[in-house]
């Protein structure tokens, strides 16, 4: 792989799910593969998981990783063309991005949308211009419409799950994609990701649920059913994703903070006793319950654990810069 930052990068879910539970298995299994190898973990915006599951996969790998929190610690980036910088600005990204990519073997950016222009964000640019003048393979640690390891990663945990069940010989797996309120305009990135990869996966029955404003862009959920009644949506689900996600259409607006909307243990009776997933991090109370967090049905724990073995199967799969 020359990039990682969409499931359209990917030629075969299948093995790079292998290679992640292998990697569960026997964590060092390739520690040799990325020796002398160096990693740039950039972060325009903060995080948790992807930022120390990372490293951890980089570290299995035996590449040495750097984290720059550009945000905090860089200059301040420009990625307008043409711009005059004499405003806030202070180093434009075609400068700053050949020199990183002669630092290091894989450039992995994070970056979210404004939220306040949808064409802005969806033209991807900052991650673009990053594959356009790093010149070595560029890793999504989300960018402003998708998060790429995240639904790696629960593909991994929906299929290690469904492991232990055998009546997944039998019949494809119900799950349900179901928007969740929250008190902030949220990015579609997780939800037009996790939709996107569950179709191109093509091994279950895919529902996604959402109050009337709230539809994503056909783009990702084209193959899905989209529902606005959570209850009838959540009847025999298996698996239950639980996000929240701010207008499409009305870009970036909260239009419903209904509670109604939360995931409870009442609603989870309508399901098969459904494990109930979250990309984390999540808004006990507001998103989803403490009675499902901490209760049997959870799989979060899991889920955000799997994040290194996704991260270290896609890194293991890229073309190194003497490679090419
Ligand atoms: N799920 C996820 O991407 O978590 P972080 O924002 O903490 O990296």
């Amino acid at each position: 792989m020359k990039q990682f930052i969409s499931v359209k990068d990917v030629t075969n879910i299948d093995a790079l799910v292998s290679k992640a539970l292998a990697y569960k298995k026997q964590p060092l299994l390739d520690k040799q593969l990325g020796a002398h190898k160096r990693i740039g973990l950039l972060f325009l915006n903060p995080s948790l998981r992807t930022r120390l599951s990372t490293q951890v996969a980089a570290q299995n790998l035996g590449m040495e990783p750097i984290v720059f929190n550009v945000d905090k610690e860089g200059w301040a980036l420009e990625f307008a063309e043409g711009a005059i910088m004499n405003g806030t600005t202070v180093e434009h990204v075609k400068d700053a991005a050949p020199i990183l990519g002669n630092y290091f073997d894989i450039l992995c950016i994070r970056s979210f949308p404004n939220l306040q222009d949808r064409s802005v964000d969806y033209s991807e640019h900052i991650i673009h211009q990053f594959i356009k003048y790093a010149g070595v393979p560029i890793v999504s640690l989300e960018s402003a419409t998708l998060h790429p390891l995240q639904s790696l990663t629960d593909i991994i945990t929906i299929q290690e799950s469904m492991a232990l069940n055998p009546i997944f010989k039998s019949r494809k797996p119900k799950i349900v994609l179901t928007w969740a309120p929250h008190i902030k305009p949220i990015p579609q990135c997780v939800a037009n990701s996790f939709s996107e990869w569950i179709n191109a996966w093509g091994k279950s029955d895919f529902v996604i649920t959402h109050p009337k404003g709230y539809e994503l862009s056909t783009d990702y959920t084209k193959g899905a059913q989209i529902m606005h009644d959570q209850d009838a949506a959540l009847k025999d689900a298996d698996f239950v994703y639980v996000k929240n996600w701010s207008s499409y259409h009305e870009y970036g607006k909260v239009l419903n903070t209904d509670s109604q909307w939360m995931l409870t243990n009442e609603k989870l009776a309508l399901t098969q006793d459904a494990k109930v997933m979250h990309c984390l991090p999540v808004r006990r109370n507001v998103e989803l319950s403490d009675a499902i967090l901490d209760g049997p049905n959870s799989m979060v724990t899991q889920q955000a654990s799997n994040r290194v073995w996704a991260a270290q199967s896609v890194l293991s799969f890229m073309t190194f810069k003497d490679q090419k």
